[in-house]
């Protein structure tokens, strides 16, 4: 079957478009990173620019992992595009994420701290509009959909991190 992104406009798309970015956004935390990417700057108001909780460590290898199941996901199904796709996404994903924590830390938030619909939707939000921009574009039900699935998959994805005490915090 051949599949059409332009637009986003089913769930099967859909779903093939954002689980790369998934991935991407569930897998910093099992690299365990050392190297913040701001590398301990301050920000004009005094405040960390990203913060510890996000790692160069962290970054390659939520790109790595997404890339792979992109790639993976484009084998299985027969359609090289997909393995583009993945790697927007599970850029778009990790662009989205540190857009968060650049927000949470100028709103004097600390590592960490809870910031609800931001710290769940940011890693979609960012893939959609990097796939948006490379002419990928979605359809508003299909945005809605996407983001309560993607939404509800982060929540669990962070539950089982805290059971398995890879994280601190349930959220
Ligand atoms: N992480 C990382 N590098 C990244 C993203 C995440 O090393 N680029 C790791 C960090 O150990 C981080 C954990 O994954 O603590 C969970 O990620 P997240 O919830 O996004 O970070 P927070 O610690 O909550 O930080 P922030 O308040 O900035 O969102
Ligand atoms: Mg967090």
């Amino acid at each position: 079957m051949a599949l059409d992104f332009k637009p986003i406009d089913g769930l099967y798309e859909g779903l093939i478009a954002v689980i790369p970015a998934m991935f991407a956004n569930a897998t910093p935390v099992l690299a365990r990173g050392r190297r913040p990417i701001d590398g301990g700057l301050k920000f004009l108001d005094g405040r960390r620019l990203l913060g510890d909780g996000k790692t160069w460590e962290g970054l390659i290898a939520g790109l790595v992992a997404g890339a792979i199941v992109g790639f993976l996901l484009a084998l299985v199904l027969g359609e090289p595009q997909i393995a583009y796709i993945g790697l927007l996404s599970s850029i778009g994903a990790m662009i989205g994420d540190l857009i968060a924590s650049f927000i949470k830390r100028r709103l004097g938030m600390q590592r960490g701290a809870p910031a609800p619909v931001l710290d769940q939707l940011n890693f979609y939000v960012g893939a959609v509009a990097l796939l948006y921009i490379a002419g990928f574009t979605i359809t508003p039900v299909m945005f809605i959909i996407l983001a309560i699935i993607s939404g509800t998959a982060h929540i669990a994805a962070n539950m089982v991190a805290y059971k398995l005490k890879l994280k601190n915090v349930p959220w």
